[in-house]
């Protein structure tokens, strides 16, 4: 297969950027997003020219690295999938392919298709932990949790914290990754005595940095690769108002 893929350069978060094109040929259908631009990399560094710079670790849609704008879609155009996991056989040959960073004010670009996505772990930090040590694993079913709630917690864990949520909406909401969180613990026995702290927290740190509110367009579930529900942002919504008047 053969793509013109054009690529947003940018040498560091204070410079201008601009789209660079890059002609690829013989691109195995097989291969991933992630190594069709490997292919581009290995021609650049052939001629000595500046490779493009993307972020990426396990290349198995565990880590949440990966994220990139593909042709206007946060991960690309097929749903639950991490641009690692995207196959060039998804396009269609001899087509054009955009390529661009996350757009957020909450996450800048470092150089190219890198951008600084530590807002996410400063959300973390704001709560989204049990800080007390639980110690060993228990026995199972010593702690009983409904069957419904242990699904749904785990469903919640799902989350890789890529950040496409925030680069789908059009509020740079991070709503989802925070409700995520917030659901996953409110869950479970051991999260329960700091949910309303946390909620509050987790919420405060979240307008600090930026992120936008959720206006229910749902994008954020549509480009979710984990496939994570917005109900988690209905019950992120009734944690925080139970938290604050309850
Ligand atoms: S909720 Fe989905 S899109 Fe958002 S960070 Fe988690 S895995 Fe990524
Ligand atoms: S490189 Fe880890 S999820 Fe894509």
């Amino acid at each position: 297969m053969n793509f013109t893929i054009k690529i947003w350069r940018q040498s560091d978060r204070n410079s201008r950027g601009k789209f660079v094109e890059y002609k690829t040929v013989d691109i195995s259908p097989d291969m991933s997003f992630l190594e069709m631009l490997d292919a581009i990399n290995r021609d650049l560094a052939k001629k000595n020219e500046d490779v493009v710079a993307f972020d990426h670790d396990c290349r198995e849609g565990i880590c949440g690295s990966c994220g990139l704008y593909i042709n206007g879609r946060a991960h690309g155009p097929q749903r639950g999938v991490t641009t690692c996991e995207l196959r060039m056989r998804h396009f269609v040959d001899g087509t054009t392919i955009i390529v661009e960073p996350w757009r957020s004010k909450a996450f800048p670009v470092i150089k190219d298709l890198v951008v600084d996505r530590t807002a996410f772990e400063r959300l973390i930090q704001a709560g989204g932990y049990i800080s007390v040590d639980t110690g060993g694993a228990p026995d199972a079913s010593s702690i009983p949790v409904p069957k419904a709630n242990a699904e749904e917690a785990m469903d919640a864990a799902a989350c890789i914290g890529c950040g496409a949520c925030v680069a789908a909406c059009k509020n740079s909401s991070a709503m989802l990754f925070m409700s995520a969180k917030v659901s996953q613990l409110a869950l479970l026995p051991q999260g329960d005595p700091e949910r309303r702290l946390r909620v509050q927290q987790m919420v405060r740190q979240m307008d600090k940095e930026g992120f936008g509110l959720c206006s229910n367009t749902y994008a954020c579930e549509t480009e979710c690769p984990k496939k994570i529900s917005v109900a988690h942002i209905a019950r992120m919504n009734r944690e925080f108002i139970r938290a604050k008047f309850f």
